[in-house]
């Protein structure tokens, strides 16, 4: 692409083999005949979910969107800077890209030329987000994917001879186990090139009293947030959860360094889903743990960027040293 588009390109995946609710309720039903029972946390983001999420993010208590933009609004200019000139920036789960403004800005006061180019599995979302960053900067270069992750990296990495620049803000990879982050970054390194870097926006381990309340607020966002996900399985799976019958838990697990969200059971009984024609039974105080939110250490970021075949360049922290922004360059990989 050469020339700036009017309207930004959207490109969306070809049809998975297996459609969105049967892979849901595949998920649903051995979860809920796991022992312990588990619910992934993937599936929080239908349309309540995601704008559940949205007023989670505008908590008091959930100091990571805060300082994750304190330490955009502060470094964005030395973030850019440290990129070759006119890096193609690529996001990963964009959302509403509100955060990511703060760098396309950087990047069109200093590239000739911005390329922007995010990655999401909602559609919608990233349609409207790209005719709003259009109107706002009709310079921009759009080109959008919607779809998994490693399709919209496809598409963007094959026949791509820019440097790239894969932005993952808002420490999503929190809710990857490490093993699963080292091999989903390993999976991108095998796709990169040695110009290209990551910039991951990764939470610190710190004290549970910090950490406890901003997964389980005062007004019970996050608890709304964590029950919604019985709902929509009531609503698409005609599942016959009473949200009554459970509460939200959220307790900070200091040896793993990670938040655990959990469903736990008021009382003993059966709840029957449709869908499947079968009756899941829970006793009282069962847990159905439904994420988990990793915190990392120093020493934690820095192996897991030599585990997935990088190193860690730099890194930018807020004032208070609870979050970071990391920039992964790639580790050689041509033997010598
Ligand atoms: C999306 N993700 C980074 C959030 C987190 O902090 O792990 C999801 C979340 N769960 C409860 N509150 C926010």
């Amino acid at each position: 692409m050469t020339e700036t588009l009017s309207q930004p390109v959207v490109i969306k995946a070809q049809h998975p083999e297996i459609s969105p609710t049967e892979s849901f309720a595949n998920d649903v039903l051995s979860g809920m005949q796991a022992s312990p029972k588990r619910l992934s946390s993937v599936y929080f983001y239908d349309e309540k979910g995601s704008q559940l999420f949205e007023e989670i993010c505008d908590l008091d208590e959930y100091y990571l969107t805060r300082k994750e933009t304190e330490i955009l609004q502060r470094s964005s200019g030395e973030i850019i800077e440290n990129l070759p000139r006119n890096t193609h920036l690529v996001e990963l789960g964009s959302g509403s890209s509100t955060k990511t403004r703060i760098l396309l800005e950087a990047a069109l006061s200093r590239f000739d030329e911005t390329q922007y180019s995010p990655i999401d599995i909602s559609s919608e979302m990233l349609a409207s987000s790209a005719k709003d960053l259009k109107q706002r900067y009709p310079e921009l270069k759009i080109e959008a994917i919607a779809g998994r992750y490693e399709f919209g990296l496809e598409q963007i990495l094959q026949n791509n001879d820019s440097s790239n620049c894969i932005m993952w803000l808002g420490s999503s990879i929190g809710n990857l186990t490490r093993k699963e982050a080292a091999d989903f970054l390993g999976n991108i390194r095998l796709k990169i090139n040695g110009d290209d870097c990551l910039l991951l926006g990764m939470d610190l381990r710190k004290d549970a009293e910090i950490l406890e309340p901003a997964y389980d607020d005062k007004m019970g966002i996050t608890a709304a947030f964590n029950l919604n996900l019985l709902d929509r399985i009531n609503a698409e799976l005609g599942g016959q959860f009473k949200l009554d019958d459970f509460r939200h838990k959220a307790i900070y697990n200091v040896e793993e360094g990670r938040i655990e969200m959990y469903l736990v059971s008021e009382k003993d009984h059966e709840v029957h889903i449709d869908h499947f024609d079968k009756t899941i039974p829970f006793k009282k105080n069962e847990n159905i743990l439904t994420e988990y939110s990793y915190k990392y250490s120093q020493s934690e970021i820095i192996s897991l960027a030599e585990l997935s075949g990088f190193y860690l360049d730099k890194q930018w922290l807020d004032d208070s040293g609870w979050f970071s922004l990391n920039c992964f360059k790639p580790i050689d990989l041509t033997p010598a």
